[in-house]
């Protein structure tokens, strides 16, 4: 739920920093569990800045979500070596399945399929994420049995 008070803390502690944007923005998704619209709002404001130049930030970096998580969140990867070994048709088949695209959550709120980009183990790609637990060495039978394993 939207509270512009902590909000404005938020931005308070942080607006003087060198560079306060990604602090800032990482403390709004720790208490919101994402930015929310009135957050870029806010912030343009306070920073002094356009709406989209910090929409774009947002977007630029996959950590931050629009909309809150699901209670349980999988990432896969789609940097260059997970590619190579098959990653985006897996991960196609997968939200295909599901029903959702990137950064959605199924209507149930269970599962949150995000992308991210390498996970450090590219030696067992394709990789992903399951709630910080990393699968390597995932088909997509395997990688949709994993995402079964929450739902
Ligand atoms: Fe996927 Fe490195 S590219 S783990």
């Amino acid at each position: 739920i939207w509270d512009s008070l902590a909000a404005e803390d938020i931005i308070t502690a942080r607006e003087a920093l060198e560079g306060p944007m990604l602090p800032i923005l990482h403390a709004m998704q720790a208490h919101f569990g994402c930015i929310p619209e009135e957050a870029i709002r806010l912030i343009a404001t306070r920073l002094n800045l356009t709406r989209a130049e910090v929409h774009g930030v947002v977007s630029f970096y996959h950590d931050f979500r629009r909309a809150p998580a699901g209670r349980h969140v999988l990432k896969l990867c789609r940097a260059e070596a997970c590619q190579s070994m098959g990653s985006e048709a897996n991960a196609a088949h997968l939200l295909h399945r599901l029903g959702l695209g990137w950064g959605e959550t199924t209507p149930d709120g269970r599962l949150t399929v995000e992308a991210v980009y390498c996970l450090g183990l590219c030696a067992c790609a394709p990789n992903a994420m399951l709630d910080g637990e990393v699968h390597g060495r995932l088909d997509a039978g395997a990688l949709e049995s994993l995402a079964m394993e929450v739902l």
